[in-house]
Formats: structure tokens, C-alpha cells, sequence
């Protein structure tokens, strides 16, 4: 057999949830394209339409799916508060991990309460860190606009609760992604939802997966000024380092979540500045890569405007990969309880290619 080692191309699982056409650079949610679900339809819509049939709650409709959740994020509050001071003293993806690792498997009700714990958590973190007390949830209003609410202490206006929810429709789920292959191959073992979700956060948090919005605002203050773009970035690749935001193992053009996230951080005023800069930048980020890499194409990924977008609304970009775990916990959630259907181990092989101990 001959060795993949990035299992580039292999189909390792059947879903009804998504799919990532990377030459059309087209993304299918449960049936929808991306661009008739983002600005259209409310992320609870989403999380009802790709866990029908796949995911057990007390209804998939919108509103009573809204509520229930606004509930769940009530009942995590609760849960959490006696972790915080521990989570609190970590980074904020850390924090996480720790407090999803303390949901049991068998609560009655985990799909929501692992999505709310997420919101809640991160917000709650974020709070304590700074200082400030806990924002206790509101569960009148909408996932989007609580977790912008409770991170910020203050309630954020319609239009930043929009390109929020833009945001977390775009980042909910994503084909055989690395975090997602991580819950599935959990979900495959039967240890349950939480541990499969616990898991596929320690996969997410990777610099090469959801770790890289934080660092794209990094490049972008390093690089400082217009003119300063290209030598910067020339002397990056120079170095071998990876550009942060650039390049798909699946998209061979723009990834259409990009355009959607570059939309919405258009429609926030305090952004326009920043906007033209960082697509001065992507310009030359394109020329060196298309100089430098001419045998791969690589273009913008979701990354670069999510961390433009994140920025914009005042949150912190150690926070970022947090704000995507608030998003993809749902597609993990789905394709765990799609793979635990199948009833089947994921367990590819290994070849080994150490010596063998010379015989007694
Ligand atoms: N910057 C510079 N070079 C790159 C980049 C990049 N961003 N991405 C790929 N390359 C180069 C590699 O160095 C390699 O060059 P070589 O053939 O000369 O050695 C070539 O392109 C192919 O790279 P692979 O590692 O085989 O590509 P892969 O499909 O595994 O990479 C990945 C996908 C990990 C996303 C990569 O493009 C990358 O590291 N990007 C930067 C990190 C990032 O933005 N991650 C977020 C991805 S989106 C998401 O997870 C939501």
C-alpha cells in the first residue's frame, strides 16, 4: 500500500452535512450554498437544518431551537462559574479545552449544552481575565448576539451582531477538516459526544487550522506599512515560514467563505482603514506565493478577513480560534453523531520503518 501521509484526496466518510468543492470554490450546507444561507438565514436555522435527523433535540425549528439554546447557554453558565478561576489563567482555546473536558458524556441534553458551554465559556474567560464579572446570558436573544454581548459587556448594535452571525454561519462546518476528522475518529471509538468535541478543539487550535486568525493581525502589524509589504513577506517564505491565511488543502481558488467574511467586515465603518491596508497586503501576499510556490495555487483563505472582522469587533485575537470553536462545535457535533451512526472504527494503518532487534 503506498503511503498518504496528509491523506490529501482520500474520501474517509459519507456526509449529508457539507461539501467543499475546492476547484469551483463552492461550499454546500445540508443542500444550501453558502452564499443563500450567510445574511439570509439565522444561525439557528443552520444548526436546526444540518442537525435534522442527524442530531436529537426537542425540535429543529428556529425559534424553539433558539430558545432551547438560550436556555443551554443559561444552564452552562451555571455549570462553569466554579471553573472559571482555573480557566481563567489560561489562554483562552486552553480554557476552553478545560472546561468542555468537564462536561460529562451522558447529560441528557449535550448537543446544546456543548454548543452553549462554548459561547459561554469563552465569554466568561475572557471577562475574568480582564478583571471584569461574568455577563450572565440573556437567553432572549439570538447565539450571535449574546456571545458579542457577553464578550463585550455591552450590547453590540445590529449591524455587528449581522457580520458576527455572517462569521459563525461561514465557520459552522466545513467537509473532512482537520478538527472534524479528530471528532469523528472519537465518535468512531463510542466515547461519546463531549470527549469527541473536547478532541476536536486540541485539533482546531493549531496554527495550520483555526490558530490562524490571531496570527494573520500579528503579520499584518509586523509588516506596519504598504510599503513594507512585499520585502516582508518575500523574506517570510525566504525563511520557509507559512503566511497566515493563505493556502487550502482543498481550494485551489479563493475559499468563498473569504468573500463572504470580507463582505461583512466591509458593512462596519470603523474598518475601512484597516480593509485597504490588509488588501494591500493580500495583493502582495498573492504576488510573492504565485512567485515563490508557482507549482500550487495558493489564494486567501477564510482566515485572513475573519481576523480583519474579529479585530473590528473589539475581540481580543487570542480570542479568535475561541469565536470558531463557537462556530464549527456544531458541524463537530453533527458528523460525531453522523459517524457513531455508521457504527464503525476508524482505524487506518500504519507502516513501520524502524529496525528490527537483531534475535537473541
Ligand atoms: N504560505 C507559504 N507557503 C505555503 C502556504 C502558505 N500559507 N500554504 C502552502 N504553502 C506551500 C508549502 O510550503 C508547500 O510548498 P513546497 O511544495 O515548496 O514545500 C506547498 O505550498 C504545499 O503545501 P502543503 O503543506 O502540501 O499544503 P497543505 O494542503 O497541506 O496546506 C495549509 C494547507 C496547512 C492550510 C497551508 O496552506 C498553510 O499552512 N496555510 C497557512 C495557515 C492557515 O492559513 N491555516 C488556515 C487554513 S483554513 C482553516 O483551517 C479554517
Amino acid at each position: 500500500m503506498s503511503l498518504n501521509s496528509g491523506l490529501e484526496g482520500v474520501i474517509a466518510a459519507e456526509t449529508i452535512l457539507s461539501e467543499v468543492d475546492g476547484a469551483a470554490g463552492r461550499l454546500i450546507l445540508r443542500g444550501h450554498q453558502l452564499q443563500d444561507v450567510a445574511g439570509h438565514h439565522s444561525l439557528e436555522w443552520l444548526i436546526g437544518t444540518l442537525w435534522r435527523d442527524v442530531v436529537p433535540v426537542s425540535s429543529h425549528d428556529q425559534e424553539p431551537l433558539r430558545a432551547a439554546l438560550g436556555q443551554a447557554r443559561c444552564t452552562a453558565f451555571d455549570t462553569i462559574i466554579p471553573l472559571l478561576p482555573q480557566a481563567a489563567r489560561l489562554a483562552p482555546t486552553e480554557a476552553l479545552r478545560l472546561l468542555l473536558a468537564g462536561v460529562p458524556d451522558d447529560r441528557p441534553d449535550l448537543p446544546l449544552h456543548l454548543v452553549a458551554t462554548v459561547a459561554v465559556g469563552l465569554a466568561a474567560v475572557l471577562r475574568t481575565r480582564a478583571g471584569a464579572e461574568p455577563v450572565p446570558p440573556d437567553a432572549e436573544l439570538g447565539h450571535a448576539a449574546d456571545l458579542l454581548r457577553m464578550i463585550r459587556g455591552q450590547t453590540p448594535s445590529g449591524t455587528e451582531v449581522a457580520d458576527l452571525e455572517t462569521y459563525l454561519i461561514t465557520a459552522t462546518d466545513h467537509g473532512l477538516n482537520a478538527s472534524t476528522f479528530t471528532a469523528r475518529v472519537v465518535a468512531s471509538t463510542r466515547a461519546g459526544l463531549g470527549s469527541a468535541v473536547t478532541a476536536a478543539l486540541c485539533a482546531l487550535k493549531g496554527p495550520l487550522h483555526g490558530g490562524a486568525p490571531g496570527p494573520v493581525i500579528d503579520m499584518l502589524d509586523a509588516i506596519g506599512t504598504p510599503e513594507n509589504a512585499e520585502a516582508w513577506l518575500d523574506a517570510a517564505l525566504a525563511r520557509g515560514d507559512r503566511l497566515m491565511g493563505f493556502g487550502h488543502r482543498i481550494y485551489r481558488v479563493t475559499d468563498p467563505r473569504s468573500d463572504v467574511v470580507k463582505r461583512a467586515v466591509g458593512s462596519l465603518g470603523n474598518a475601512a482603514g484597516r480593509i485597504r491596508f490588509a488588501e494591500h497586503i493580500e495583493q502582495a501576499a498573492l504576488t510573492v506565493l504565485a512567485r515563490r510556490k508557482p507549482s500550487r495555487s495558493l489564494q486567501t483563505n477564510l482566515e485572513f478577513y475573519t481576523a480583519l472582522l474579529l479585530e473590528a469587533l473589539e475581540i481580543p485575537r487570542d480570542a479568535f480560534t475561541g469565536v470558531f470553536a463557537a462556530a464549527r462545535v456544531v458541524g463537530w457535533i453533527a458528523h460525531a453523531q453522523e459517524q457513531a451512526a455508521t457504527q464503525r472504527l476508524i482505524r487506518p494503518q500504519s507502516r513501520y520503518v524502524g529496525p528490527l532487534a537483531e534475535a537473541a
